[in-house]
């Protein structure tokens, strides 16, 4: 069974839970978007939602890429490990005044407008400080992003984004608001997206979006895809990267461009998923009637995806090569849905033994919890050892 690499020796001193970071599969990766991006004169926004640990978002900053924010919190975040204002852009259905501040006194990029009532908050808060704030509307685009419920976004009546039937009323208003000035126009369909067929349809409904908008005079002089590029879960050893060559060229195979026009993208898992890792150990082996349980020190309060969209992480034995056998692999919080993976392959596990959840670097760490009052998880990296 083909695992991944880790300091086993230098693990043994450390208290587990903890995460740890494969800064070198970070940096190979963003080398590949820059590359990748760069051969079309993309603008990349990490979404930071997917992962705000310190040293990994000092990592992308240093690497020329701007930040995706959905908060106050993150746009700090992006300030403080070095993103420049001027690539931040702020998305988020519920934008506090506060937020909108923040975003304002910074110059940032853009903001990722969902819905009326924002707009005329956001025309109020800039016209205060005689500022006029740079708006991209974010629409519905009405593409299936064929993923998981809960996580996709662009269908109709879904709370985030304008649809499109109402955005000639938006139009209007943007004409009577001094203090806001549309520059682009967002979308975002969803997240964990696999098929390239679901971006092709995104790219392809951007054109017609685009048509319409001329039709009333509009044009605007940014386009922004949001995020989604998927990861492969199940082959974290063999595919580190995400496919970002087709992912890119999809879009510059379909998307008609306006003379002058920049492309944006805000990918979160597909940046950080693959080189994070949650380190734990085996608690209790416990032998039921017939199933066999590895009880470990981790629990859904470090990694929340398996309980809440019932998400595959390859776990790996990485202490024993001994023969595979099949085992739930639980951990100690008290709530039956505590459960990482049920008929797990692992090397037949010990008390003591660390067990790998891979690809847990997009949405592990930053959303863990204190529930049952434990502690939140510390990161190590790669480059400590
Ligand atoms: N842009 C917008 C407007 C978004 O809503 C998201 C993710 C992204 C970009 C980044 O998408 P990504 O490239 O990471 O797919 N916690 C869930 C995922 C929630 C995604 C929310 N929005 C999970 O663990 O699967």
């Amino acid at each position: 069974m083909l695992k991944g690499t880790f300091p086993i020796a230098k693990f043994q001193e450390l208290q587990t839970p903890f995460y740890y970071y494969d800064l070198s599969l970070l940096q190979n990766t963003l080398d590949v978007i820059r590359n990748e991006a760069g051969k079309y004169g993309y603008n990349v926004h990490y979404a930071i939602k997917a992962n705000a640990n310190p040293r990994v978002l000092e990592l992308i900053a240093r690497n020329g890429l701007g930040a995706d924010c959905v908060s106050g919190g993150e746009i700090q975040a992006a300030l403080n490990a070095g993103f420049p204002a001027n690539k931040i852009v702020f998305a988020g259905v519920g934008k506090a005044d506060w937020e909108i501040n923040l975003g304002l006194d910074n110059d940032i990029f853009c903001f990722n407008v969902e819905s009326l009532a924002e707009l005329r908050v956001i025309n109020e808060l800039a016209g205060k400080k005689g500022k006029v704030a740079p708006i991209a509307l974010r629409i519905n685009p009405e593409v299936d992003a064929h993923t998981h419920a809960k996580i996709t976004t662009g269908m109709k009546e879904n709370k985030f984004g304008i649809n499109l039937s109402l955005l000639p009323s938006v139009f209007q208003e943007i004409k009577v608001s001094p203090h806001v000035k549309l520059i682009g126009i967002h979308a975002h369909i969803g997240s964990q997206i696999t098929d390239m067929s679901a971006f092709r349809n995104l790219a392809i409904r951007i054109n017609e979006i685009q048509d319409e908008l001329e039709q009333v005079g509009l044009q605007v002089e940014n386009l922004n895809l949001g995020g989604g590029l998927g990861i492969d879960y199940y082959h974290p050893n063999h595919l580190p990267i995400a496919a970002f060559d087709n992912y890119f060229a999809v879009f510059n195979k379909l998307l008609q461009l306006r003379p002058g026009q920049r492309v944006h993208f805000e990918p979160g898992r597909s940046v950080v998923a693959q080189c994070g890792s949650l380190i734990s150990r085996v608690l209790y082996v416990k032998e039921g009637e017939t199933r066999k349980f590895a009880i470990l020190d981790a629990g859904f309060t470090e990694l929340i995806r398996p309980a809440m969209y019932d998400a595959y992480h390859r776990i790996e034995n990485i202490s024993s090569d001994e023969p595979v056998e099949l085992y739930d692999v639980v951990g100690p919080i008290c709530e039956s849905s505590d459960v990482f993976g049920k008929d797990v392959e692992l090397n037949r596990a010990h008390r003591g033994d660390f067990i790998a959840l891979r690809s847990a670097g997009a949405y592990g760490e930053v959303m863990a919890s204190q529930y049952n009052c434990r502690k939140l998880p510390t990161a190590y990296y790669s480059d400590q050892f």
